[in-house]
């Protein structure tokens, strides 16, 4: 049997990858962000999973205005990193893993969630900079990765609920596939930022911190948050947060162990959030 071992929460904000890229990790502005990672690396050292299933968003890099699924399973065997308009990062392509994808993705739209089936995207930013903030730069990522693109760039985006309930039908998706693999679930994007309008800029490091709180201990209270509690508390792009419910909701229901924690302010217009979570 699948199981689901812990699950990691981050921002991915693109600038981390183009410092890392470029090589400005030890610049006064970024070293205290990477730092914050240094025991996440180790971490991940010591636990590695056999898949990491990635939730993130696309940026309108391989889904746009023509085309907006709401929840989207990644069931090939590649994906290139995006060209986001500086070229594609320099890192490595990510190898997917398309059969526990697909079992999952049957599993879990009989269990009556819509997923789109992607057979063929580039993964932008939301995929990669979480991994190298994970796994710094290596030549090959350590795993396959099972891409899982949620819409929360294009209204009408899901809800937080909706989110959490999903990530408990993934639960049981992972533990009913009969290969003994260890499962990691990482939730990624927010924490609170705008990028455009007149709020631009907008940073809530109190709402962002009571976010983490009730994320470990009361996720299910969390998910009852609404979309417009979320822009107006943590921005536009805040958003982005009801991602992490996807993975909190794989959890098992008890208590889960806080390996880490870490809340740095700022990194280019975000506040930078990340957890990591083991289930007991
Ligand atoms: C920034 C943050 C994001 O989540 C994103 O997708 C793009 C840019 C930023 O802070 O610059
Ligand atoms: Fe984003």
């Amino acid at each position: 049997m699948a199981r689901i071992t812990a699950s990691v929460y981050t921002s991915h904000v693109p600038a981390i990858g183009a410092a890392l890229d470029l090589g400005k990790t030890a610049e006064p502005y970024w070293q205290p962000l990477f730092q914050g990672y240094e025991y996440s690396k180790a971490w991940l050292q010591d636990n590695q999973p056999d898949v990491i299933f990635l939730v993130y968003n696309d940026h309108a890099t391989a889904f746009s205005l023509d085309l907006i699924p709401t929840f989207a399973i990644g069931t090939a065997a590649a994906y290139q990193p995006a060209d986001e308009g500086w070229g594609p990062r320099p890192v490595p392509t990510v190898i997917g893993h398309p059969e526990l994808a697909s079992h999952i993705a049957h599993s879990v739209i009989q269990d009556d969630f819509d997923l789109t089936i992607v057979n063929k995207m580039d993964v932008d930013h939301g995929l990669t900079v979480p991994l190298s903030l994970m796994c710094g730069q290596p030549q090959a990522w350590p795993c396959p990765v099972i891409p899982f693109a949620v819409n929360v760039v294009q209204y009408p985006v899901p809800s937080g609920r909706r989110c959490f309930n999903l990530g408990r039908a993934i639960r049981k998706a992972v533990e009913s596939y009969d290969q003994d693999l260890k499962v990691q679930i990482w939730g990624t994007g927010g924490m609170s930022h705008q990028l455009q309008g007149p709020r631009a800029g907008l940073i809530n490091r109190e709402w962002d911190n009571r976010f983490l709180d009730r994320l470990i201990s009361e996720p299910e209270a969390l998910s009852q948050v609404s979309h417009i509690d979320y822009v107006r508390e943590a921005g536009s792009e805040g958003i982005e947060l009801v991602m992490w419910l996807i993975a909190r909701g794989a959890m098992s229901d008890s208590a889960p162990l806080v390996k880490h924690r870490f809340y740095h302010v700022p990194a280019s217009n975000t506040a930078v959030g990340h957890l990591i979570l083991e289930n007991t």
